[in-house]
């Protein structure tokens, strides 16, 4: 956390911006492109390459090993996605070790190999790995699916984009579309005393699965949760987590967001959907395979 916090989180998204203002420039002129493959994962590689300060893996083939772990998320219900799953994350480990072998550029793995210097404890050397891989692979994986489901989101509500030329929308409004299509769907907890929730008692040792998507639509707790409102506030959603094991990337997340939506808005020409998009097969990500889109004034 340490290493994270030293990290300039303005100067990683003022070089997203920047990455996204080219590939833009480069997309302008064709009449379709995929938002996912041509933006949203460059773009996601990038960001998390510079927060962890290693050289970026070759975007197509890190793209495969993501997908393959990502889609093993759901192997309790199709068994089939375990074992390639399985072999990404050794394919995912040798990445990994590959960026210990050399300097690297600086970043928050050279903060944690600077600050760790002369410690011969190899458990500490597991666990920086282990965080390592989590980090690129969680980051990664959230951060492409957000920005896909962002755009999706803006194509759809077409006033949404201009609204969050007002900075304060803007910070709120990268919230809102996380809480309206947030990328994780959900994750599981074991309960480690008896407790009870909403009228059900939960024994220690059992296994819990919470919905956050479901959760972020509970009228209860949003009004007019089907609504996009970019200005709404407060907005307590769960697209990042809550509590201790909440989402740690989640500033480095509505700093890229940030940067999409201020590149969007400073291009002369609009995006605009062209093809129907193809959602992912996925059940705990909720992602696009395809999102088609064009340029036209
Ligand atoms: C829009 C993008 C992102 C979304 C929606 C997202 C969402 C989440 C969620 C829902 C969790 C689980 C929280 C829980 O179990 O309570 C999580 C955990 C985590 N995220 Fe993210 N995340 C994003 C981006 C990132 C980035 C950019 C990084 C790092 C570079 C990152 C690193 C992590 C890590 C390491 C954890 C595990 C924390 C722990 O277990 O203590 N995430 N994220």
């Amino acid at each position: 956390m340490n290493a994270l916090r030293a990290q300039d989180l303005d100067a990683i998204g003022r070089r997203a911006r920047s990455l996204l203002d080219a590939r833009f420039d480069q997309l302008a002129d064709r009449a379709e492109f995929d938002v996912m493959a041509e933006v949203a994962a460059p773009l996601s590689v990038a960001v998390i390459s510079d927060l962890l300060g290693v050289d970026e893996p070759d975007v197509d083939s890190f793209v495969s090993i993501s997908d393959a772990i990502m889609r093993s998320m759901d192997a309790g219900l199709d068994p089939a996605v375990a074992e390639p799953g399985r072999m990404a994350r050794r394919e995912l480990s040798a990445l990994v070790e590959s960026w210990f072998r050399t300097s690297g550029r600086p970043g928050l793995l050279s903060h944690v190999r600077e600050h760790a210097k002369g410690s011969s404890d190899t458990d500490l050397d597991l666990y920086v790995r282990n965080t390592a891989r989590v980090m690129f692979q969680g980051g990664y994986s959230t951060m492409v699916a957000a920005v896909g489901n962002a755009v999706h989101t803006l194509l759809r509500h077409p006033n949404a984009l201009d609204r969050m030329r007002d900075s304060a929308v803007l910070r709120t409004g990268v919230d809102e579309l996380v809480r309206f299509d947030g990328p994780v769907q959900g994750t599981s907890r074991i309960a480690t005393a008896p407790v009870e929730v909403g009228g059900v008692t939960v024994n220690t040792g059992e296994t819990v699965l919470i919905l956050f998507a479901a959760a972020n639509h509970d009228p209860a707790q949003f009004a007019d949760p089907e609504q996009l409102l970019l200005d709404r506030l407060p907005n307590r959603h769960l697209g990042y987590g809550w509590g201790t094991h909440s989402c740690i990337g989640t500033v480095a997340a509505q700093t890229t967001l940030r940067a999409l939506i201020s590149s969007l808005l400073e291009n002369p020409t609009r995006l605009h959907a062209a093809s129907p998009p193809v959602r992912r097969n996925t059940a705990t990500m909720r992602a696009f395979d395809l999102l088609p889109a064009t340029f036209c004034p």
